[in-house]
């Protein structure tokens, strides 16, 4: 199904992706590196952030418009005081076409065993999961902030416990610091209730220090894999789907691969972005955003700012992901590109 909105490359809007806050407990070294972030590091302040009527208020007007489906993300979501009153509040909102609103989030489980029950009591249907590697000391030298594996393998099982399913495990792929893994990943996660998504190193943000030749393309993936637990494609879920889709022969489940950098997946991408302090970005990769903040802070009615987001996603034309490759590598430094951490991943 279509949303009511297109932009000006006929694509609907169908997901908002909302951070709730710009913080992490993790220092992800293709997120958040600790040289850049570090304790100097200029977080924003708490008066700037949305608050959580705020929040509700801005995805009303995008479910209006057709969206679909809402994800938390952040930072890490789960920082966020109270996450448990957002969650309820969103999912009290109804979808124009009468479909359950889809609400999830992407984390990094530190705090999911402790929260799952009560994210699920509170009207969350599913979470996403981030775990980089099983090897601990692989999982450490990612994350930088020496948080284990076993500890995130538990939040994942307490999660599906309470119900907060289907589960997905992304796994970003740096090459020379975790493909390693890679097999390991996929013989642990067949034959689970989890689907893992092995997602290529994106250059996203400015100070992750992004290098062509640390993605590992996805067709390689399959390939490592294949060769030892034989695969094969299957069609997408829906459209715009992020992942391509393989399963494994012997029906020991699936895996996914988000191929952004090798297969830019801009042709049907259907996603908003809302930053932590309430920009509209139309692109993950884009160097501004539009400030509803001012708007709703404004007192602007509803009628008013639905206009403007119409206005906006109609105008939309983002397609970096398809354009990446046709650009120079100092085309690409040049921008002033946003933090994964600020816009939501
Ligand atoms: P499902 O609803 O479970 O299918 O999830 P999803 O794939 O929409 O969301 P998720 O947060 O799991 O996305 C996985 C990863 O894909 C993100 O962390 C990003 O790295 C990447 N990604 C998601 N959306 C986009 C996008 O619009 N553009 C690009 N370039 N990458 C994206
Ligand atoms: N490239 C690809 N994925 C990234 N993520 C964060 N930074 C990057 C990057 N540079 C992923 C995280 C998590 C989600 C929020 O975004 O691993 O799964
Ligand atoms: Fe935190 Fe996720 Fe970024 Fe890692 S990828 S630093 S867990 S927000
Ligand atoms: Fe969408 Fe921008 Fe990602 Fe392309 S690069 S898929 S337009 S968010």
């Amino acid at each position: 199904p279509t949303g009511l909105l297109s932009d000006s490359l006929a694509r609907p809007l169908h997901d908002l992706r909302i951070s709730v806050t710009d913080r992490c407990n993790f220092r992800c070294v293709y997120c958040m590196p600790k040289a850049v972030f570090d304790n100097d590091y200029q977080y924003l302040p708490h008066t700037s952030l949305l608050s959580f009527e705020e929040i509700t208020r801005i995805a009303r007007l995008f479910v209006a418009h057709g969206v679909e489906k809402i994800r938390l993300t952040g930072g890490e979501p789960l920082l966020r005081k109270n996450i448990e009153r957002l969650i309820g509040m969103l999912a009290g909102i109804t979808t124009v076409s009468g479909k359950p609103l889809d609400l999830t989030l992407t984390t990094n489980a530190s705090l999911l065993a402790r929260k799952a029950q009560s994210l699920k009591d509170a009207g969350l249907q599913r979470v996403t999961v981030s775990l980089d590697a099983l090897d601990n000391a692989t999982f450490q030298r990612m994350n930088d902030v020496d948080f284990a594996v076993e500890d995130v393998l538990h939040g994942i099982d307490v999660a599906h416990q309470v119900g907060l399913g289907p589960i997905k495990i992304n796994m970003v792929v740096k090459g020379g610091m975790n493909d390693h893994e890679i097999l390991p990943m996929a013989r642990h996660f067949r034959n689970t209730p989890y689907i893992l998504r092995f997602i290529e190193y994106m250059d996203v943000g400015a100070s992750n220090g992004w290098k062509m030749d640390e993605v590992i393309p996805s067709a390689e993936v399959v390939r490592r894999i294949g060769a030892e637990i034989p695969l094969a494609p299957v069609a997408a879920n829906y459209a715009g789907e992020t992942a391509s889709r393989y399963r494994y022969l012997d029906g020991s489940g699936e895996i996914g691969l988000i191929s952004s950098v090798s297969q830019a997946f801009c042709a049907d991408c259907t996603r908003a972005r809302l930053s932590t302090e309430g920009k509209l970005y139309t692109c993950l990769f884009a160097t501004g955003g539009h400030d509803l903040r001012a708007l709703l802070r404004a007192g602007r009615s509803d009628a008013e700012i639905g206009t403007v987001l119409a206005h906006l996603w109609r105008a939309r034309g983002d397609r970096y992901s398809e354009l990446r490759s046709s650009q120079t590598e100092i085309l690409r430094r040049s921008a002033n590109k946003v933090e994964m951490s600020y816009i939501g991943g």
